[in-house]
C-alpha cells in the first residue's frame, strides 16, 4: 500500500533543483521544501515529493505534526564488531594520557574471545542505537580479529546487517607479529584477502582499509599502506584510508593519488594534503570524524577551511571502542557546527549526500529513491546542532 506522509514542516531533499535556494551558506545544496509532502510507494521507494498542497493521493496516510525530515545519515565510518570494555584507557585520556593505538590489542583480544552470537549481539544493538539516532545506512569495518579466520567471521557478521563492509585486516600489527611487520603485511594482503575475495571481489566486503600512520608504533607506514591498497585495487575492492588522525603524514596524498573513495580522519594536515584533496574532488572525500577529537582530546580540523578550498567534506562517527565510542551523528554534527566552522546546512550535508558518496550512494529524497529518511522533533534541521545532545531526530519507521 502507498504512504502520503504529510505534516512536514521542512523537507530537505538533498536535491538542489528542488529547493527554494534559500540564504545560509550550503542551504542551497539541501534542496528544502517547506510544508511539504512525499509519497512511499508499497515497496519502501519515493514516488512522489514536493508542496503538500499539491501532493497527489496514496493509499495511507500519516501526519508529522510539523516536524522536519531529513534523508537518514549514512554513517560511512564504523567499527561495530568488537567485544570489551576499554572505558578505562578512556579516563586516563581525559587525564593525559595520549592515544597511539596500542589499546586496539584489548579489543581484539576481547573479539577474538567472543562467540559469534555474542558478537552478533553487540552489532545489533549498535545497530539499533544509531536508528533511534537518525542513521539508515552504516559502514562496518573488521580489524578486531586480525586472524584470517576472525576476520572472515567479523566481516560476516557484519555483512548480516550491511552490504557496506570494509576490510580492515591492516587495523594494526596484532602483538604476535609485532617482531615481523613484513610477514603479517604478507598475510593481510596474500592469504587473507584471497579468503574476503575467495566468492568474488566484493562478496564479502565492499572497500578495503588501512591504518596509514607513522605516529603510531602499531599502525602501517606510508610505504606498508600503499602495498596493502594496491593490492586490494587489484583483487577489486574499493579503498578507504584511515590518514593524518596522530599526525602530520602519507595517508592523505596516498589516498588522493590511488583515487580511494574516502580518507578519513585528516585532523593534521598541511597546505599539499588541502591541495590533493581539492584536486581529487569527485573521488575521493575527507570523511572528518570530530567525536575522535572530542575523545581523544585532539584539535579539531578546520572543516571550514576544507570547504572553502573545494574538498569534499563528509561527516561520520568513527564509532569504536577506542577513539569515539559514540554512535551518534547528531553529536558529530554539533562538534562540526561548534568546532569546525561548518554551517548547519553544510554539516548536515557531509553527513547524508557526501558520506553516502564515498560508499557509492546517492542520499537524496527523490523519486525513485529508497525512502530512507529520519525525523526530527522540531520545525527544523537547525536544531540538530541547537538542541545538542537531545534525542530528538530518530530514523523513520514506515
Ligand atoms: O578510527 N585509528 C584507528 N582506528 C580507530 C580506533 C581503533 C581503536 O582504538 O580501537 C579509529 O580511530
Ligand atoms: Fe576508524
Amino acid at each position: 500500500m502507498s504512504l502520503l506522509l504529510t505534516g512536514i514542516a521542512e523537507l530537505t531533499t538533498n536535491d538542489p533543483a528542488r529547493g527554494d535556494g534559500h540564504s545560509d551558506r550550503g542551504d542551497a545544496l539541501l534542496g528544502v521544501v517547506r510544508d511539504a509532502a512525499i509519497v512511499v510507494s508499497a515497496d519502501g521507494l519515493v514516488e512522489w515529493v514536493g508542496p503538500a498542497d499539491e501532493a497527489p493521493d496514496a493509499d495511507t496516510r500519516r501526519d508529522l505534526g510539523g516536524r522536519a525530515v531529513i534523508p537518514g545519515f549514512v554513517d560511512s565510518h564504523t567499527h561495530l564488531v568488537f567485544a570489551g570494555d576499554r572505558s578505562a584507557e578512556f579516563a586516563a585520556r581525559m587525564t593525559g594520557t595520549p592515544y597511539d593505538g596500542g589499546g586496539i590489542a584489548v579489543s581484539v583480544a576481547a573479539t577474538r574471545a567472543a562467540s559469534d552470537d555474542e558478537l552478533r549481539a553487540l552489532v545489533a544493538a549498535r545497530v539499533a542505537e544509531m536508528r533511534a539516532q537518525g542513521t539508515t545506512t552504516v559502514e562496518i569495518k573488521s580489524g578486531y580479529g586480525l586472524t584470517l579466520d576472525d576476520e572472515l567471521r567479523s566481516l560476516r557478521i557484519a555483512r548480516e546487517v550491511t552490504p557496506h563492509t570494509t576490510f580492515l585486516g591492516a587495523h594494526v600489527v596484532p602483538p604476535e607479529y609485532a617482531s615481523d611487520r613484513a610477514a603479517y603485511v604478507d598475510l593481510v594482503t596474500g592469504p587473507m584477502l584471497d579468503a574476503v575475495t575467495a566468492d568474488g571481489p566484493t562478496s564479502l566486503a565492499e572497500s578495503i582499509d588501512v591504518f596509514c600512520e607513522p605516529h603510531s608504533a602499531h599502525a602501517f607506514d606510508g610505504d606498508e599502506a600503499r602495498t596493502i591498497l594496491e593490492a586490494g585495487r587489484a583483487a577489486g575492492l574499493a579503498l578507504r584510508v584511515h590518514g593524518n588522525q596522530l599526525g602530520p603524514g602519507p595517508g592523505v596524498r596516498l589516498a588522493c593519488e590511488l583515487g580511494a573513495r574516502s580518507v578519513d580522519h585528516c585532523t593534521f594536515l598541511d597546505d599539499a594534503d588541502v591541495e590533493a584533496l581539492a584536486a581529487a574532488r569527485g573521488t575521493t572525500v575527507a570523511t572528518l570524524l570530530p567525536g575522535v577529537e572530542f575523545s581523544t582530546r585532539s584539535p579539531y580540523p578546520d572543516g571550514r577551511a576544507l570547504i572553502d578550498a573545494g574538498v569534499d567534506v563528509a561527516l561520520a562517527s568513527d564509532c569504536n571502542p577506542g577513539t569515539c565510542y559514540s554512535s551518534s551523528i547528531p553529536f558529530a554534527i554539533a562538534l562540526a557546527v561548534r568546532e569546525m566552522g561548518m554551517t548547519p546546512a553544510e554539516a548536515l550535508y557531509a553527513a547524508t549526500a557526501v558520506s553516502a558518496r564515498s560508499l557509492g550512494l546517492d542520499r537524496r529524497i527523490a523519486p525513485g529513491q529508497p525512502a530512507e529518511v529520519a525525523v526530527i522533533d522540531a520545525p527544523s534541521h537547525l536544531h540538530l546542532a541547537y538542541r545538542a545532545g537531545v534525542p530528538i531526530v530518530r530514523a523513520l519507521d514506515l
